[in-house]
């Protein structure tokens, strides 16, 4: 199968080089002397690789990576850097660029650099790829996520997910928010026979009406005002892969309309197209609200429903299946501890018996967050209570406010911003971030009630 590559550089000389020695291998190249360039050319096709120089006029090399991320996640960038700015390289790799190639170089290290793309299968091998100076700072590609779970009914619903990747079957994830819904789904694509493939998430709620559609199936050029070039929507890029529509309760009932077509006869029509175009393409969809509700106020397609609800998946909540906390717990503390290169950190029993009283409104990604805060600011190796910033969450006597009929809202506030800044021993940014305001409006409120 030829390999399509898209060579960025300002340089003629280097574009004509690289061209020659990419060809030479077997591949298809196609250049880009600038990145507004790139970018777009980036959007009308499939590329299996790009290479851009770091150093460019107008649109550095990392913006071009930034873009080509937006776009397609996936998609292996490799830099080409000059000693000179090789901390950028380094930059990039920690943004995902997939490799860096020192100038001057020679046509092997050209060579080898892009089999390293092409061999590596997973995100196992690219890792190995890496050198190790870089895999320290990159985040993400180490920490390789895994559902953990001791409680019988996940335990089930793991065993499910693990049945039902082998097939193509649409699959409907519920689950409250921060339950692990994307963790499934990618467990799901990682375990089924599309593991190689791309796997394209597309948050149906960040996209306004209308745009949605392009976004999942493509436009044809000037399909509609703003349609500048043809754009190759999500379901292409998922092609032979998985698509997680995230969110489809937010999904417009245009888009429903189309999707419920590609979920029936695997093919799209790009807005403006003419001829259909077939995908193969496995559909994994999440949801925080009941979509009964939506179908009741006529929001939600019921035929779409029975047709993503061909599998579904029930995530509980944390609250109710708190054997799980202890066990997530050790596994955040291993983890964060690592991460922020502390020794292993452990948990007094009052900390553990504040975890199981909470009833974590927003589940796992909750749980997580306390526990990362409280790694970060853990000076011993051993987590206090007074590390977790539960109790006034929990409304233990310390924290508690007393609400009093007559009390103006001014003094509420007053008082919620003292009580807070207190429990966090007068750390702003901590502080801020509890109450859910800015730094400078905390600082703006504190001189205030200096006066
Ligand atoms: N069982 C679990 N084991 C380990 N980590 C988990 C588990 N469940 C959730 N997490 C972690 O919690 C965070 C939130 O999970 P995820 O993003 O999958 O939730 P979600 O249900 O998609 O949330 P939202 O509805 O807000 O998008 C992630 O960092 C995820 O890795
Ligand atoms: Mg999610």
């Amino acid at each position: 199968m030829e390999r399509k590559i898209l060579i960025v550089d300002d340089d003629a000389g280097m574009r004509a080089g690289l061209t020659e020695a990419l060809r030479r291998v077997g591949c298809s190249v196609t250049t880009a002397s600038n990145g507004f360039e790139a970018v777009d050319i980036f959007a009308y096709d499939i590329f299996d690789m790009v290479i851009t120089d770091v150093k460019m006029p107008r649109m550095s090399g990392i913006s071009v990576l930034r873009e080509i991320k937006g776009i397609s996640p996936q998609t292996p960038v490799i830099m080409i850097t000059a000693y000179g700015t090789i901390d950028n390289a380094v930059e990039a790799m920690k943004e995902g660029a997939f490799d860096y190639i020192l100038k001057p170089f020679s046509t092997e290290a050209i060579e080898s650099a892009i089999n390293r793309v092409f061999l590596s299968k997973n995100k196992k091998d690219v890792v190995k790829s890496l050198s190790l100076e870089v895999q320290r700072g990159t985040k993400g590609l180490i920490a390789e996520k895994k559902i953990i779970s001791n409680n019988p009914r996940m335990k089930e619903l793991i065993n499910l997910a693990r049945n039902i990747a082998y097939s193509k079957a649409t699959i409907l994830i519920q689950g409250e928010s921060g339950t692990g819904k994307e963790l499934f789904a990618q467990f799901i694509h990682q375990t089924s026979p599309r593991r190689d493939k791309p796997f394209v998430a597309v948050n149906c709620a960040a996209l306004p009406e209308g745009l949605l559609e392009s976004e999942l199936f493509g436009h044809e050029k000037g399909s509609f005002t703003g349609a500048f070039g043809r754009r190759i929507g999500k379901f292409e890029r998922a092609n032979y892969g998985t698509i997680l529509l995230d969110e489809i309760s937010e999904m417009d009932l245009p888009s429903q309309a189309k999707l419920l077509r590609v979920l029936q006869e695997y093919e799209i029509d790009r807005v403006g197209g003419v001829e259909p175009i077939p995908v193969d393409v496995r559909v994994i969809a999440t949801t925080n609200i009941d979509l009964r509700d939506a179908i009741n106020k006529g929001k939600f397609r019921e035929d779409l429903f029975y047709r993503l609800n061909v599998i579904p998946l029930i995530i509980s909540p944390l609250r109710e299946r708190k054997d799980d906390i202890p066990l997530l717990t050790d596994y955040f503390l291993k983890r964060h501890s690592a991460n922020n290169g502390k020794g292993i950190l452990r948990i007094s029993e009052d900390v553990l018996h504040l975890l199981m009283k909470y009833d974590w409104k927003g589940n796992v990604r909750e749980l997580e967050n306390v526990i990362e805060r409280a790694v970060l600011l853990c000076d011993s190796d051993v987590i206090f209570p007074s590390h977790l910033f539960m109790e006034a969450r929990i409304g233990d006597k310390k924290g508690d406010l007393t609400l009093k009929v007559g009390v103006s809202v001014k003094e509420m506030e007053r008082q919620l911003i003292m009580n807070t800044l207190n429990e966090v021993k007068g750390n702003r940014t901590y502080a801020a971030d509890m109450l859910g305001i800015s730094i400078r409006t905390l600082r703006n409120k504190i001189k205030e009630y200096d006066k």
